[in-house]
């Protein structure tokens, strides 16, 4: 556990945003998304007065798909952040919660023209554009609804970071942007200026997730600077925004670094000042600075609570907890062998002294929460608590077996209160006709 003020033991129990985890699971059940308000609040307020402070010019754009339901268009609105969306379901969300759509930038690798017209009927503020084929059919629409649209050009400068390959996306043979050093993005380009109802403010980068190193994204400036002194020279244009996308990392286990609100604060100040230098260097307008962060805004704040079921001793083999969840509400051990801290809730005063698998209900082999996590003795009933769950976990959970997707309930100052209400078996065949 990377502990802090909001998250901490207390004779032996775990309290998370001042609420104990059993009176957590006593009053919602399990499993349990618990989402720690104020660490959010706090990630926010770094992001926010980093950017301002040492940049002064641009935003930050929380990115939907880590964490997506009303309450966190709400916080983020209060820091006067943008927001990234993917799909018409994250888009009608922030609708919904009342956020400004002119805050929402729409991404997406294969938009389609229900999304595209849903953002234009809905004037949204910037749409990022990923393909060639996309030009022209936003152009189509745009000018059947009379509206000249911001337009960003999603462009790949081939920086590897270190990181899963499924989370990597600015590869050169990523699905993902257009390369710069291959004539794709200059061609896309080109073919954007030749549409009247698309105004081109500038490029965007997302070179992938999870990546503590700082040097990947200051190299990532200083390709996309580069390209921006290009297109100065050899096409006259001067874009006045450049946006770096997201992707730092969190705590999960292991080497992972336990970064504090200040050390984002920092990531942002480090950008700050090397863009300026390149931009100096380069002889550039200072451009809007945009980045794109999801997993290092809700990531840390989100623990789930189970209930730990039957225990299974394979002699000489292994030992297995079976918990009430797995990865219809947590897919991330399976999909990218995601490793994370674990613990009894109820017993972190004890000592650790065996070995487990974290093993989820589903019918699949291959539904594991954690492998060889050491932890007291673990008994039928016990709370096991995952830890940094809260980005990329509700947002991809799924009904597989039909399981129910569990409630979020924020915590904070000692408070607790529902944010999204668990699945009830009538929704589960609400659509079944
Ligand atoms: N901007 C763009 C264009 C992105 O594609 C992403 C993430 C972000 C921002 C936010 O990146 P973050 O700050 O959250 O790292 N499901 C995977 C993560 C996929 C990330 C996809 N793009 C996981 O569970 O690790």
């Amino acid at each position: 556990m990377n502990q802090r003020e909001t998250l901490l033991e207390q004779n032996g129990t775990l309290i998370i945003g001042g609420v104990r985890a059993d009176t957590l699971v006593e009053k919602y059940g399990t499993p349990l998304y618990v989402f720690d308000k104020e660490y959010t609040e706090k990630i926010c307020e770094a992001y926010t007065s980093a950017l301002s402070t040492y940049y002064g010019k641009g935003y930050v754009s929380y990115a939907s798909k880590a964490f997506c339901c009303k309450e966190i268009y709400r916080i983020i609105d209060k820091f006067n952040m943008h927001a990234d969306v993917v799909s018409i379901g994250e888009m009608y969300t922030a609708v919904n919660a009342g956020f400004s759509p002119k805050k929402l930038t729409l991404h997406g690798n294969n938009k389609t023209e229900i999304e595209l017209n849903y953002a234009l009927d809905n004037r949204i503020g910037k749409i990022v554009i990923d393909s060639i084929d996309e030009i022209s059919t936003l152009q189509s629409i745009c000018e059947a609804k009379g509206i000249v649209q911001k337009v960003l050009l999603r462009v790949n400068p081939g920086v590897e970071a270190h990181t899963h390959h499924y989370i990597q996306t600015a590869k050169i043979d990523s699905k993902f942007g257009f390369g710069l050093d291959n004539g794709d993005a200059e061609k896309a380009i080109n073919a954007i200026l030749k549409c009247k109802n698309l105004d081109l403010i500038g490029l965007h980068c997302h070179i992938g997730s999870q990546i503590f190193e700082i040097k990947s994204f200051i190299l990532a400036l200083y390709k996309m600077t580069d390209y921006y002194a290009y297109c100065k020279k050899a096409l006259n244009l001067s874009f006045s925004s450049l946006n770096l996308g997201g992707g730092f990392g969190i705590y999960y286990s292991g080497d992972d670094l336990k970064l504090k609100p200040i050390d984002y604060a920092n990531y942002v100040k480090e950008i700050s000042n090397s863009l300026k230098d390149f931009a100096k260097a380069k002889q550039l307008e200072l451009p809007e600075l945009i980045i794109e962060p999801g997993r290092s805004i809700v990531g840390e704040s989100g623990v789930t609570l189970y209930k730990v079921g039957n225990v299974k001793e394979i002699t000489n083999v292994k030992n297995y907890i079976a918990i009430d969840g797995g990865m219809f509400e947590n897919p991330r051990y399976a999909l990218y062998q995601a490793r994370y801290s674990v613990d009894i809730a109820n017993k972190l005063n004890q000592p650790k002294t065996v070995k487990y698998s974290i093993a989820g209900k589903c019918c699949e082999s291959g539904d594991l929460i954690a492998e060889d996590v050491i932890l007291p003795k673990a008994e039928k009933g016990d709370i096991l608590a995952v830890y940094s769950t809260g980005a990329y976990n509700f947002s991809m959970a799924s009904n597989y077996n039909r399981n129910l997707i569990p409630p979020v309930v924020s915590v904070y100052n000692g408070k607790s209160n529902v944010i999204v209400k668990g699945q009830l078996l009538d929704d589960i065949i609400s659509r079944d006709i």
